[in-house]
């Protein structure tokens, strides 16, 4: 299996954005997590499409764009334009969920589902054939920092089960990532559940050297 290391510009020195996006890929991030909050849908305010335009020349890598904004669809081709490559979004937050996936892959991009502590996997049920991330909340969104919900192992342990089981039918790969919490001292037990891509924030923009950082949570993975 390969493994993707996004850190969360959430924890980011806002001030200097575009070096912080360099100095963590050039530490190894597959990824950029970039997490968007509207006060409305979550309990906190962060960036739009503009912050994403002006980070773009820096990330080498792709952009994750994690939509916790309510409603969502208006706002997906001005992501597209301003460089996202993924787009996730959270199913409370759609009125019509299979729109939204065929809304994001139309303006050419990934498209992924995000699911609460407490939302069901049954949103699955008709759209993992269309998805390209499955993405578990493993603390409830709105803020950095805050502390892994254990409960959300087993439910990366069934969704690992069925994105395998669709996967051997489909040939798709469907990638399961893993966002909240997630730290040196716990990415192993949550890459054992069946997490390939790991969001981090607060455990990488907290400690001062970046790379030694990234290593850290990639010893923990088992050899690729
Ligand atoms: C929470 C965000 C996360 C957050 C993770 O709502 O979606 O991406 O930045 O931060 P840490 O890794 O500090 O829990
Ligand atoms: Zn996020």
């Amino acid at each position: 299996m390969k493994f993707r290391i996004a850190p969360s510009i959430l924890s980011a020195d806002f001030g200097r954005l575009g070096e912080e996006v360099k100095a963590v890929i050039e530490g190894g991030a597959d990824l950029i997590h970039f997490d968007v909050m509207d006060n409305h849908y979550v309990p906190n305010l962060t960036i739009g499409p503009p912050v994403c335009e002006g980070i773009r020349p820096y990330a080498s890598v792709p952009i994750d764009v994690h939509l916790m904004i309510k409603p969502v669809d208006r706002i997906i081709p001005d992501f597209a334009k301003a460089g996202a490559g993924i787009i996730s979004f959270h199913p409370e937050a759609s009125d019509h969920i299979d729109r939204t996936i065929a809304l994001i892959h139309e303006h050419g991009c990934k498209a992924g589902l995000v699911f609460n502590p407490a939302t069901p996997l049954d949103y699955l049920d008709y759209t993992l054939d269309k998805l390209d991330l499955v993405l578990l909340m493993s603390v409830n969104p709105g803020f950095g920092g805050q502390k892994f919900i254990p409960s959300v192992l087993p439910k990366i342990r069934e969704v690992r089960r069925r994105v395998d089981a669709a996967a051997k039918i489909t040939g798709r790969e469907v990638w399961v990532e893993v966002d909240g919490g997630v730290k040196v001292d716990n990415i192993a037990e949550i890459a054992a559940a069946g997490a390939d891509t790991f969001v981090a924030g607060s455990a990488i923009f907290g400690t001062n050297d970046y790379s030694k950082t990234i290593a850290d949570l990639r010893s923990r993975l088992p050899a690729q």
